[in-house]
């Protein structure tokens, strides 16, 4: 039957000037075949053709990291526009390697023609999607240029394919900075850094939308909200405003599974448009991003882990919640998070944990810190993940062109 739970009403919710907006803004226009200028709001631009006959051929290569939200993006719209705005930490050990060849297209008119390895390894699966993914940047006018190539795309990722950690934000990043390198070498545009990176930011993000955040050094904050230049369309970088303190932030990710999940993220968003709780969550993330500004500049480093948290366990409660249920943490990662909160309270030192859509939980605390803390994971945690799995990774500095 139901439960009785909650002995008074709960005050109506704080004003949020763009809260409205965000939640109910509806997709943007589909392109027009008007817009034959520039414009850094859509990164759509028809006129990137090369009108002589193509004879170029060029590489990139480019390493990007993948990114821990300490504020979640949990629910989207329209072409991966997300409902509430989120912020997350850039990584440095878990990492995406992309050489990027392109060359004359033989006919055009066949569609992309993309010879895709992962790993050394050609994979059908990877292929098709990034294929269908060249595409659609063709047909919205992102990169009109792409059909007149074809490619060759080398992958690898730093981390093993089956650890258990999302790989999309990683690989999609360094695609879309290969795919502005491409634009820049060929047309000159982009020559300007900032402009360069929020149009890679664009371009990961309708790749895979926390990809968008992972083009910047140490933090990025992303979508609509209270923060000056922040919008829905790509991520902005928050490096230059935070405190030193969370400069040297680790993220351990704990295994407690390498499997694959049972339900993808893409399905897990979708849910949210069901979801009883949607609204009260996305007006608690706008208020979190709010509070998360005055802790980041300050340093506090104790509010920033109980947001962390807090926002953890709410991503795991909105999967729990939505129609039909599921649950992604294990046994394993509720042991862990009880270990970590009695560890906490006995010792004093600032060990915090989150989570991603998985069972892995990601241990965040100082570098100050470190000693202990490993010493405390090694003996206590490891137990705990499958083959004593443990990715010792931090805060890093964003990606790199290495050719
Ligand atoms: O970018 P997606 O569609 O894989 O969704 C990512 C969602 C979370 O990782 C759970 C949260 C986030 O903000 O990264």
């Amino acid at each position: 039957m139901f439960k009785y739970w909650a002995k008074y009403s709960i005050s109506p919710p704080p004003f949020f000037p763009n809260f409205a907006k965000i939640v109910n803004t509806p997709p943007r226009p589909a392109f027009s075949s008007r817009q034959l200028l520039y414009m850094p709001s859509t990164f759509q631009n028809p006129a990137l053709r090369l009108s002589s006959e193509v004879n170029q051929t060029g590489q990139s290569h480019w390493q990007s990291p993948s990114n821990i939200a300490i504020v979640k993006y949990w629910g989207k719209f329209g072409i991966q526009e997300p409902r509430n705005p989120s912020i997350s930490f850039t990584l440095s050990a878990a990492y995406t390697d992309m050489e990027f060849h392109y060359a004359p297209a033989e006919n055009e008119t066949e569609g992309i023609v993309l010879d895709f390895r992962f790993e050394g390894q050609s994979n059908l699966a990877f292929a098709q999607k990034i294929q269908r993914f060249l595409e659609s940047l063709v047909r919205d006018g992102v990169f009109p240029f792409l059909s007149q190539f074809q490619f060759r795309i080398d992958s690898h990722n730093s981390f093993p394919h089956s650890a258990g950690i999302a790989s999309s934000a990683s690989s999609m990043s360094t695609l879309a900075l290969c795919l502005c390198s491409m634009e820049r070498d060929l047309f000159g545009t982009l020559a300007d850094e900032k402009e360069f990176l929020q149009k890679a930011s664009y371009v990961a993000r309708l790749g895979s939308g926390s990809a968008c955040r992972s083009v910047y050094p140490l933090m990025a904050w992303w979508g609509d909200g209270s923060l000056e230049e922040s919008t829905n369309e790509y991520a902005v970088p928050c490096g230059d405003w935070i405190h030193p303190v969370f400069h040297t932030f680790h993220d351990d990710i704990l295994i407690v599974s390498k499997g694959e999940k049972k339900v993808s993220s893409r399905a897990g968003h979708g849910l949210m448009e069901g979801n009883p709780y949607a609204h009260a969550r996305y007006e608690q993330a706008y208020l979190h991003m709010r509070q998360l500004q005055d802790v980041l500049r300050g340093g506090d480093v104790e509010t920033f882990g109980q947001v962390a948290e807090l926002e953890a366990l709410t991503l795991h409660a909105l999967m729990m919640s939505s129609q039909p249920p599921y649950v992604l943490m294990q046994p394993n990662s509720l042991a862990l998070i009880s270990k970590v909160r009695d560890f906490r309270e006995e010792s004093g030192l600032p060990l915090y944990f989150t989570l991603d859509a998985g069972p892995n939980l990601h241990l965040l605390y100082p570098a100050e810190s470190a000693v202990p803390i490993k010493a405390f994971i090694q003996a206590e945690l490891l137990p705990f993940c499958e083959e004593r799995k443990c990715i010792e990774d931090r805060v890093g500095n964003g990606p790199l062109r290495l050719g």
